[in-house]
C-alpha cells in the first residue's frame, strides 16, 4: 500500500528538458539499396522494402546499419528487387525517392515526413531527437483524433490516446490497473488510425523503450533507453493492411495442434497424480468437454524444473497414457530458473556446458525464484537454446505434449524484479547486455522450446504457453495475460488487452478465465466462461488458497452454464479452427475489434466491451454482477440474435436480455458458419449454419481441415473449401467447393441447417465433399 507520502514533491523528479534535435541535415548519399543521410552528426539510413514498408535506422557507431533482433525475419528484410533510389533539394528541402516512397527533410531542422505511393503521410514531422538522459527518440505530429492501437498486451482500453508505455517485460503480480505501464510482453509496434486510414511503426529495440501519446498531446513521442532506433514505418491503407505487413516482418503463427484450442482446466497447483486423475474423470462424468490439464510448479521435486517429485506423481507416464485415453493432454509449467545445486543433473551439466549467464567478468547470474537461488539460461545463443530443448525429452518421455513457459520475463525476487543489466548475453557472438536485450529473454526461452519440441516430436505439433514476449513471438506461443484477479473490471480489461494483442500480431492469447488471484464467485465463473469460450485461448486458471474455480465448483446452476458455454466452443471449433488458419496465412487477429470490419463506423474506433469472432460472430460479453441486460452495439448489415433467431438491423445499440445463463451472442447474416454438432474434444459430425441474407444477396465462408496435429498440412495435406449461399425469396442455394483437397478423410454428409429471417430454421442434408443444395422456404 501506498501512502500520500509518495507524491511529496522532494521525491518527485523535476524533469529539466534538455534534448537535443538531431539536426541540421549535413548531407546525403544515395546507395544502390537506399540512402544515408547526416542529422546532427548521426547517420540514419532509410531503405524501402515493398510499398508497404520503410525502414528508417540510426546507423552505429562506425556508420553501419545494425543487425536486426531475431523478432524480425531474415527474408522480410531483403529488398524486393530492384528499388528505384533518388535524391534532390530544393530549396532547404531535401525529397529522397525510395521506389514508391517520397521522403521530404527539413535541412534546418531535421524534420522528416514519409509519404507512401498514394500519397498518404505515414509518418509526419518526425524529429529525431537525444534526450538529456541518454538513448533516442522521435517525435511525430497526428491529429487530435487520431488513434491508436497495438502495443501488444498493455492494461486500459483498445485506445491508447493519451496513455503512455514503457516496454520492459515485468512480472507483475499486482496491480493489473490501467495506469500500469508496462506487464509482461513488450510489443514496441503501434497502429496509428485517423480520417486518412492506418499506418503503423514497428521500433526494433528489445532494451526499454517508451510509446507516450500523453506528455506531447497530439504529437506523440517513440523512444529508446538504449540500443538505437531501427523502426519500420507500415503504410496500410488499412488496419488489416498494417497488421499483414507487421507480420509479414515479425512472422505469423504456425497451426497449433487443434486440442490446443479447447477447454484447458488449470490450478494453482494440481498437487498428486490422483489429483489430476481424478479432475479428469469428473469432467469426463459431468459430460464437460476437455482438452488439457495443467501442472504448476508443485509437480517438480523441489521446484528444479525437468524433475517430478516421484512422491505426488509416481508415474506420470502411466497418468499421462490414462488421460490421453480420455482424450486430454498434460502441460507442465517450465520456469527458465535451475536451481544452484550440485547434486541436480540439469544444474551441474548446465555448468559444464557453459549455459548460464554471467556478468562480463565471468561470474555467474544468480537469483531467487520458486526454488530458491538459481542460474539461468542464456538463450541468447542458439547454442544454449539447442541444450535447453533437450532437456525436454524428459517431458516427451512420459508424453507430456505442451509446455508452459513462465517467469520468463525473467522475473527474480530481488530489488530490480529481474536479471541484473550488467549481465553479457553471448547473442551468438554479438554480445550485448541484459539491459540492451532484456525483452528477448522470454521470447528466446519459447523459441528454444518450441524449435527443440517441433523437431523431437516427429511431425506433431508443438503447443507452448508463454507469459513473456516480444515482437514475434506469435512463431513460438500462445501468450496468457498472466496474474489477473477475479474481479469483474479485471474480465472486462480482457477485452481489450486480447484485442490489442491481436492487432500487434499476436492472435492466440487469452486470460486466466475465472482470474487467477483472488475469490470468484458462481456468477463471475460463469460470465467469464461464457466470454473466455470465443477468446483464442480458453484456459481457466486460479491461484493457492483462493476458491476452488472448476466448472462445478459454485453448484449446479452455475456448473450447468460452464458446461454449456464449453460445450458452445467445440460447436464452434470448425469455424474457430479456419480462423486460427486464416491468422497462420495472412496474421490477422481471430478475435477483433469492430473497428477492424467496420473501420467506417467511428462508433466502433474506441469499443472494447464487445468483439467479434473472424467477421461473423459478434460477442458482448456481460461483465458486471447482477446486470440481466445490455446494450450492444451491432454495425451495418443484419444481425441474428443466436439465442432468439430473432434477425436485427444493425447501425444501431439495442438492449438485449442477459439472463445469467445467456451470452448476448449475434451472428452476422449471410453468415456461413461450419460446426461440430458433437459438442465435444472429438470431432464429430459437422453441420453447415447459414444465416440468411436478403435476397439477391450471396453468403460466403470457408472451411479448413486437416489431422489437427501434424505438420504435414505443409506439405498440402488439408481440405479448404468455400462456402456460398445464393439467397432467393423462396430458397438459398448452398454450395461448398473444394480449393484445396490433400486430405483423404472426408465427412460424406453435411446438415445444413438455414436460419431464417422469419426466424425459424429449416434443414436439409449435403452429400459428398463439393456439393450443391437448395434449401427450400417452407410453405
Ligand atoms: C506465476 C504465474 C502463475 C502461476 C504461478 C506459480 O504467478 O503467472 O500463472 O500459477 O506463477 O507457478
Amino acid at each position: 500500500m501506498q501512502t500520500s507520502e509518495s507524491i511529496k514533491p522532494d521525491r518527485v523528479k523535476q524533469q529539466v528538458f534538455r534534448e537535443r534535435a538531431l539536426a541540421p541535415l549535413d548531407d546525403w548519399q544515395v546507395h544502390a539499396w537506399g540512402v544515408t543521410v547526416t542529422l546532427g552528426h548521426r547517420r540514419v539510413a532509410l531503405q524501402a522494402l515493398g510499398q508497404d514498408i520503410l525502414r528508417l535506422v540510426l546507423c552505429d557507431e562506425h556508420g553501419d546499419v545494425p543487425l536486426s533482433t531475431v523478432g524480425v525475419l531474415p527474408d522480410a528484410i531483403q529488398p524486393e528487387g530492384e528499388v528505384r533510389v533518388a535524391a534532390e533539394e530544393t530549396g532547404r528541402t531535401v525529397t529522397l525517392r525510395l521506389g514508391t516512397w517520397k521522403v521530404k527533410i527539413d535541412r534546418d531542422t531535421g524534420t522528416l515526413d514519409a509519404t507512401d505511393g498514394a500519397g498518404r503521410v505515414i509518418a509526419a514531422g518526425m524529429q529525431l531527437f537525444s534526450p538529456a538522459a541518454g538513448g533516442v527518440g522521435a517525435v511525430f505530429e497526428a491529429a487530435p483524433a487520431t488513434r491508436f492501437y497495438g502495443l501488444g498486451e498493455e492494461p486500459g482500453g483498445l485506445d491508447k490516446r493519451h496513455e503512455a508505455y514503457t516496454m520492459w517485460n515485468s512480472d507483475v503480480y499486482a496491480p493489473h490497473v490501467p495506469e500500469m505501464e508496462t506487464l509482461y510482453v513488450s510489443i514496441p509496434f503501434v497502429i496509428r488510425f485517423d480520417e486518412g486510414g492506418a499506418s503503423g511503426l514497428f521500433l526494433d529495440n528489445p532494451g526499454k523503450t517508451k510509446f507516450d501519446f500523453r506528455t506531447r498531446f497530439p504529437a506523440y513521442e517513440v523512444s529508446a533507453a538504449t540500443g538505437g532506433f531501427d523502426c519500420y514505418l507500415i503504410a496500410g491503407p488499412t488496419l488489416k493492411d498494417v497488421i499483414s505487413a507487421y507480420t509479414r516482418l515479425t512472422g505469423r503463427m504456425p497451426m497449433p495442434p487443434r486440442w490446443a484450442l479447447g477447454y484447458h482446466q488449470s490450478r494453482y497447483s494440481y498437487e498428486t497424480q490422483e489429483e489430476v486423475l481424478a479432475l479428469a474423470r469428473t469432467f469426463q462424468d459431468k459430460d464437460i468437454p476437455l482438452d488439457a490439464i495443467y501442472l504448476d510448479i508443485h509437480y517438480m521435486d523441489g521446484y528444479r524444473v525437468f524433475t517430478f517429485d516421484r512422491n505426488r506423481f509416481p508415474c506420470p507416464q502411466q497418468m499421462c497414457d490414462e488421460l490421453r485415453d480420455m482424450g486430454v493432454r498434460v502441460v507442465t509449467i517450465v520456469d527458465p530458473g535451475v536451481k544452484q545445486d550440485p547434486e541436480y543433473r540439469v544444474y551441474r551439466d548446465g555448468i559444464a556446458n557453459d549455459v548460464f549467464c554471467k556478468s562480463v567478468e565471468g561470474d555467474l547470474f544468480i537469483g531467487d525464484v520458486w526454488p530458491g537461488a538459481s542460474a539461468f539460461p542464456d538463450f541468447t545463443d542458439d547454442r544454449v537454446g539447442r541444450w535447453w530443448a533437450d532437456q525436454h525429452d524428459f517431458y516427451l518421455q512420459q508424453g507430456i505434449r505442451g509446455i508452459w513457459n513462465d517467469m520468463n520475463e525473467p522475473a527474480v525476487f530481488n530489488e530490480t524484479k529481474t536479471m541484473d543489466v550488467g549481465v553479457l548475453h553471448r547473442n551468438n557472438g554479438h554480445p550485448r547486455t541484459h539491459r540492451e536485450l532484456h525483452n528477448l529473454y522470454g521470447m528466446l526461452m519459447s523459441k528454444a522450446t518450441y524449435e527443440g519440441l517441433a523437431e523431437k516430436l516427429g511431425g506433431e505439433r508443438p503447443f507452448i504457453l508463454t507469459r513473456a514476449g516480444y515482437s514475434g513471438v506469435q512463431r513460438y506461443a500462445a501468450v496468457w495475460t498472466g496474474d489477473n484477479r477475479s474481479f469483474w473490471e479485471h474480465m472486462a480489461m480482457a477485452i481489450p488487452m486480447v484485442l490489442n494483442m491481436g492487432l500487434s500480431g499476436i492472435a492466440f492469447g487469452g486470460p486466466d478465465v475465472g482470474g487467477f488471484a483472488h475469490h470468484a464467485t458462481g456468477e463471475l465463473l460463469a460470465r467469464w466462461t461464457q466470454m473466455g469460450a470465443f477468446f483464442p485461448f480458453f484456459r481457466n486458471h486460479s491461484a493457492m488458497e483462493t476458491l476452488r474455480q472448476e466448472p462445478w465448483s459454485f453448484g449446479e446452476e452455475i456448473e450447468h452454464i460452464v458446461r454449456k458455454y464449453i460445450r458452445l466452443r467445440y460447436r464452434f471449433m470448425p469455424y474457430l479452427y479456419t480462423l486460427f488458419r486464416e491468422a497462420s496465412e495472412t496474421g490477422l487477429p481471430i478475435m477483433r475489434p469492430l473497428a477492424l470490419e467496420y473501420p467506417d463506423d467511428p462508433v466502433t474506433h474506441n469499443l472494447d466491451d464487445q468483439f467479434l469472432v473472424g467477421r461473423d460472430i459478434l460477442v458482448a460479453p456481460v461483465c458486471r454482477p447482477d446486470v440481466r441486460c445490455r446494450a450492444v452495439y451491432l454495425p451495418f448489415g443484419t444481425w441474428n440474435n443466436y439465442w432468439t433467431g430473432e434477425q436485427l438491423e444493425g447501425g444501431r445499440h439495442v438492449l438485449v436480455d442477459a439472463p445469467l445463463a445467456t451470452l448476448p451472442l449475434f451472428v452476422r447474416a449471410g453468415a456461413i458458419l461450419p460446426v461440430d454438432l458433437g459438442e465435444t474434444n472429438r470431432p464429430g459430425q459437422l453441420a453447415f449454419e447459414v444465416y440468411e441474407g436478403t435476397a439477391g444477396e450471396v453468403g460466403e465462408g470457408r472451411l479448413y481441415e486437416d489431422d489437427g496435429l501434424t505438420f504435414e498440412y505443409r506439405d498440402g495435406h488439408y481440405r479448404d473449401r468455400k462456402l456460398t449461399a445464393e439467397f432467393h425469396h423462396d430458397h438459398v442455394r448452398v454450395k461448398a467447393a473444394v480449393i484445396h483437397d490433400g486430405w483423404g478423410h472426408a465427412n460424406a454428409e453435411y446438415l445444413i441447417r438455414v436460419h431464417r429471417r422469419v426466424g425459424s430454421v429449416t434443414e436439409a442434408v449435403a452429400r459428398g465433399l463439393s456439393f450443391e443444395v437448395r434449401v427450400n422456404e417452407p410453405d
